[in-house]
């Protein structure tokens, strides 16, 4: 009897267990669409991918989340966080998806589900100094990143580094720049390319490519369905001329992977 009890004791806790599990999974592509907007979280300070223009929120991967968006049939509830809450957020399906510039690494793929890639870029290196343009010369140096980055972690495996300054957000780690508080700052090329023409007189300088990668949105872990229904929105509005009109109005040019 005590043994009865027991056993059904714990099936109760598991069943519990279970259940919560469950409501805190991701929701699938038919949930989104009939609640009929999928909630995106960005970061909105990576001018000119996402950004707060006053009170509004935009950029690159603003306009083709929206426009993926209704492709899909549904509309964005977007939301704002810092860039580390992104994806720990996703994972406790706090959002259907986020897209913030993240390169497909190993790692996060991991952790979360990437769709296919909606631009190709790389982070280079900025300084003031013009000797300091290529990998070898960031040797002695003191380099400011955004924390959470790819930047990081290739800068990491620099030899010779003095300091990696890290900083919450890439603006900040642009102003270490600015301010003479560092020698380089590594952030994605379209970003400092925007920071140098918002600038001119900043004296910065665009050096080499320290690593190229391709960027995605996530969706959490496994969520295929969600997933999937993202790659076909991206793809037909790669292939109407939608995407393209969106990359040109923004850089003057087609960023898509080839
Ligand atoms: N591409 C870099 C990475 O994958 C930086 C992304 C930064 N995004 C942002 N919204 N601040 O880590």
């Amino acid at each position: 009897m005590k043994l009865l009890k027991s056993i059904s004791k714990s099936l109760t806790l598991a069943l519990a267990a279970t259940a919560l599990c469950l409501g805190a999974q991701a929701r699938t592509f038919d949930e989104v669409k009939k609640d009929g907007k999928i909630i995106i979280a960005t970061e909105g300070q990576f001018a000119p991918f996402n950004y707060f223009q006053g009170a509004k929120l935009t950029g690159f991967e603003v306009e083709v989340a929206e426009a993926v968006a209704a492709k899909m049939g549904v509309k964005v509830e977007w939301k704002a966080l810092s860039f580390d809450a992104l994806l720990t957020g996703l994972r406790q399906d706090r959002w259907d998806m986020v897209i913030a510039s993240h390169g497909i690494t190993e790692e996060r793929a991991k952790a979360v589900t990437f769709t296919e890639p909606h631009y190709c870029s790389g982070g280079v290196i900025v300084a003031k100094d013009p000797a300091i343009h290529a990998a070898k010369d960031l040797s002695g140096k003191v380099i400011s990143v955004q924390t959470g980055t790819t930047y990081l972690e290739n800068v990491k495996k620099v030899s010779n580094v003095k300091e990696i300054k890290n900083f919450p957000q890439d603006t900040d780690a642009r102003a270490a720049l600015a301010s003479g508080r560092v020698d380089a700052w590594v952030t994605d090329r379209f970003v400092a390319k925007q920071a140098l023409d918002a600038n001119p007189g900043s004296g910065m300088k665009i050096g080499d490519f320290l690593f190229i990668e391709r960027i995605a949105s996530a969706v959490a872990k496994g969520n295929t369905s969600l997933a999937a229904e993202v790659n076909k929105a991206l793809a037909a509005i790669q292939a109407d001329g939608s995407y393209a009109a969106i990359s040109k109005k923004w850089f003057n040019e087609d960023i898509r992977c080839k």
